[in-house]
C-alpha cells in the first residue's frame, strides 16, 4: 500500500522565473559552476547574489598609478574586486593591506583571494575599521596608495539576515559589524521624533522626513515594535499615502531607499568613521602617496571634498581632484549600483 503521507504531499508551488529568496539564488552564488546565469544577471544591469561588481576600476587604477614594489591599502576590501586589480599591478612585488569592518563577509573574501594564490607574502587582510588606520601603519609602514570604496557591498545588501534591505524581510539590523554597536531596531527606538527627522535629513536629504519620523513615533505610541525591515517599510508606505497617486509609488520607493540609507549611516557611524579616516590619511601616506575615494551620496562626498581642499590649502596634498569623476555612461548603464558613484583623489606632497 502507498504511504498516505506521500499521497497527500502537496506539489511545490511554482514561484516564477526569479528565485524567491537569497538562499534560492544558489546558481548566482556559484559563479564557477553557472557562468551563464551570472552573465544573464549582469546583462540586465544587476549584480548576482553573493557577488559585488567593482566600480570605476579603470579610473581608480589611473589615479593610483600602482608600481611593483609599492605598499598599498585597500581600506574597504568587500568582495575583493578592487584588491585583485591592485594586486595585479604589484605583480607579486611589494605588499597590499586590505581591511574591512565586516567580520561575516571577510573570511569568504579571504578564501577567494587565497584560492587565487594571493598569500601572506603579498597580501595582509584584517578585520578592522578604517578609522583605526593609524594602528595599521605601525606594522605596514607608510602607504604609496590608498583606496576607499565607501558604503556597503552587494553581499551585505543581498543577505536578508543582515537587515540592509526591505526587499526581503529580515531583522532591522543594518550593522556592517554585528559584533559592535546596536541594531537599527534598538537605535530607532532610542531616538526622539526630532532626532529621527534630523537623521533622515542629514544622512539622506529625505524630503518626507517629518511625516516618516511622526509615523514611526506613532507606531511606538500604539505599543507596536519595529523590529523587521518590512515593518519599517510598511510604516513609510502608510506615512506617504498623501502623495498624489501618479507619483506615489516611485516617490515611496525612493523614500524607503533613503530612509534605510540614513539609518545605516547612523547605526554604523559612517560619517564619523570617514571623518576620522580623512583626518588620519595625511599621516599614513608616503611622500607622493596617492589616494582615491569612491563615495555614494552627497554627505560622504562633501566630507571628502572638504578634507582634500583643506589639506591642499595647507600644502599637505600637492594636488587634488578639481572635478568629481563619475563612472562612464556605459558603466552606469551596465551596473545600476554605479549610478550614484562619485570619485575624488589627492596626492601627498
Ligand atoms: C562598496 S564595498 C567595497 C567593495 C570592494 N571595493 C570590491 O571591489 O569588492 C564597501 C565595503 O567597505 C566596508 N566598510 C564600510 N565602512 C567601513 C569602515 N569604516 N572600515 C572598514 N570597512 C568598511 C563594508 O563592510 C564593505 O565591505
Amino acid at each position: 500500500m502507498e504511504n498516505p503521507e506521500q499521497i497527500h504531499q502537496r506539489r511545490i508551488r511554482y514561484r516564477g522565473t526569479h528565485p524567491a529568496s537569497f538562499e534560492a539564488k544558489y546558481k548566482e552564488q556559484q559563479p564557477d559552476k553557472y557562468p551563464e546565469t551570472i552573465e544573464k544577471v549582469m546583462k540586465k544591469g544587476d549584480t548576482p547574489a553573493g557577488m559585488h561588481r567593482s566600480i570605476c576600476v579603470k579610473e581608480i587604477l589611473e589615479i593610483l598609478q600602482i608600481k611593483p614594489g609599492q605598499t598599498g591599502l585597500d581600506a574597504t576590501l568587500g568582495y575583493g574586486g578592487h584588491t585583485i586589480e591592485m594586486l595585479k599591478c604589484l605583480d607579486q612585488k611589494g605588499h597590499l593591506y586590505a581591511i574591512d569592518t565586516d567580520p561575516i563577509e571577510l573570511p569568504h573574501t579571504q578564501e577567494r583571494l587565497a584560492k587565487l594564490g594571493y598569500d601572506a607574502k603579498i597580501l595582509t587582510t584584517q578585520n578592522m575599521n578604517f578609522s583605526d588606520i593609524d594602528q595599521l601603519v605601525a606594522k605596514s609602514g607608510l602607504f604609496d596608495f590608498v583606496l576607499a570604496d565607501l558604503g556597503v557591498s552587494s553581499m551585505q545588501i543581498d543577505n536578508p539576515k543582515r537587515g540592509f534591505s526591505y526587499k526581503t524581510d529580515g531583522p532591522l539590523d543594518l550593522r556592517m559589524n554585528p559584533e559592535m554597536g546596536m541594531p537599527a531596531s534598538y537605535r530607532l527606538k532610542a531616538m526622539s521624533q526630532a532626532e529621527i527627522e534630523g537623521m533622515l535629513i542629514e544622512n539622506a536629504d529625505e524630503p518626507h522626513a517629518k511625516e516618516i519620523a511622526k509615523a514611526i513615533i506613532l507606531e511606538y505610541q500604539k505599543g507596536n515594535s519595529i523590529s523587521t525591515t518590512s515593518q519599517l517599510q510598511k510604516i513609510i508606505v502608510e506615512a506617504l499615502k498623501f502623495i498624489p497617486p501618479a507619483i506615489r509609488d516611485e516617490e515611496t520607493k525612493k523614500a524607503c531607499q533613503r530612509s534605510f540609507q540614513a539609518l545605516r549611516i547612523d547605526v554604523n557611524h559612517e560619517l564619523d568613521a570617514l571623518y576620522t579616516f580623512l583626518e588620519k590619511l595625511p599621516k599614513v601616506l608616503a611622500k607622493g602617496g596617492r589616494i582615491a575615494i569612491l563615495s555614494f551620496h552627497s554627505g560622504e562626498d562633501r566630507l571628502v571634498k572638504k578634507a582634500f581642499k583643506y589639506y591642499h590649502k595647507e600644502g599637505i596634498y600637492q594636488e587634488i581632484a578639481m572635478d568629481l569623476i563619475r563612472p562612464s555612461l556605459e558603466e552606469q548603464n551596465s551596473n545600476s549600483r554605479a549610478r550614484s558613484a562619485k570619485l575624488r583623489w589627492a596626492i601627498k606632497a
